[in-house]
């Protein structure tokens, strides 16, 4: 594996024709950083399974370059599925779509749906259009952590968690902090009305806002699988504990207004919700850094970007 820390130009192309012969690619995304291989090349998506250590009825997300690249991957696209890609991409939004032809049971784990994304990151979308010009289709990307663990959002976490599973010819890019911190806003386009699968920083009232109606919070959609929805995930080693305060020697996070009980190992203070999805997966890791064996974690008050976060620390804690 391949450690980059001056993606330049030269860097880039060199990370394309890496993905072209099928090597995986780990880059910053404004979420969190992905593990990208070629979304045509099924021993590459294989590879990704193997380095992640994730079954492979799970899909991965399709990355593309722009919303012009929809109609390869996707059909039957609904005109509320349009606008919301025209509103939020490139942005933290993943919408999933009736797959094409294009798109094969390796990445869509045998479902009729693919996930698309365009990401909001000047590096991935250098990535992705150098990709696409030397006659690439998309990038598959999953987060790039082990399975059931937590979400990187720095290079130096990926290469933690994924060294030791990484080849010689993959690649780490380093783009710096993940600027969002939490993973995309999962939107299920294949009804009539869209529902949400996974919330994130494109919330609820932006997408109400953008289609013009009131979304239905009450579908389940059990026929789509989504390993973001299963009970247990984005975990670290330590045992998290959801709003009670920590002991001394316990890992304590919380907004910057509560402050630290006597003794507790303080993982972060952010000052807003937006701080507080920025630095909690990093805040998480640092508690394994640390070999805590516990972390307590006051969960951010108020609801869009707040119930993001706490479907995250609700699972995270199971
Ligand atoms: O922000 C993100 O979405 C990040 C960055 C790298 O783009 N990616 C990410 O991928 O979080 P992953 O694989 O860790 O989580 C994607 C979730 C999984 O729960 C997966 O099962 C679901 O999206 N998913 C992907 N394709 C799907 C599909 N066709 N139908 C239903 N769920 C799908
Ligand atoms: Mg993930």
């Amino acid at each position: 594996m391949e450690f980059i820390s001056n993606c330049t130009a030269d860097a880039i192309s060199k990370a394309a024709k890496a993905l072209k012969d099928g090597h995986l690619v780990a880059f910053p995304t404004e979420t969190v950083y992905g593990l990208g291989a070629d979304a045509t090349n099924e021993n590459a998506v294989s590879q990704v399974y193997a380095v992640k250590g994730r079954p492979t009825d799970h899909p991965l997300i399709v990355h593309i370059s722009s919303i012009n690249q929809i109609s390869k991957w996707a059909i039957d696209i609904p005109d509320y599925a349009i606008k919301l890609a025209r509103d939020f991409w490139p942005g933290p939004m993943t919408l999933i779509l009736k797959k094409s032809e294009l798109a094969k049971d390796f990445i869509t784990g045998g479902q009729e749906n693919v996930g698309l994304r365009v990401p909001n990151q000047p590096l991935a979308l250098a990535l992705l259009a150098e990709f696409e010009s030397l006659g690439g289709q998309g990038v598959a990307a999953p987060s790039a952590n082990r399975f059931g663990a937590v979400s990187p959002t720095t290079s130096l976490a990926v290469s933690e968690e994924l060294e030791k599973y990484l080849d010689s010819n993959d690649l780490i890019l380093d783009g710096g902090n993940c600027q969002i911190g939490i993973e995309s806003t999962i939107i299920n386009c294949t009804y009539i009305t869209p529902t949400i699968l996974r919330p994130g920083a494109i919330t609820n009232e932006m997408i109400e806002n953008s289609i013009g109606s009131k979304l239905n919070l009450n579908t389940l959609d059990s026929d789509i699988k989504a390993s973001g929805l299963l009970d247990k995930h984005y975990s670290p080693k330590a045992r998290v504990i959801l709003n009670m305060l920590a002991k001394p020697g316990e890992g304590f996070i919380a907004m910057a207004s509560i402050s630290t009980p006597v003794g507790a190992i303080r993982l972060t203070s952010p000052t807003n919700n937006q701080e507080f999805a920025r630095v909690l997966y990093e805040a998480l890791r640092d508690g394994d850094r640390f070999n805590l064996s516990e972390i307590k974690v006051m969960v951010p008050e108020g609801n869009g970007l707040a119930d993001a976060i706490k479907d995250r620390l609700y699972k995270s804690a199971e």
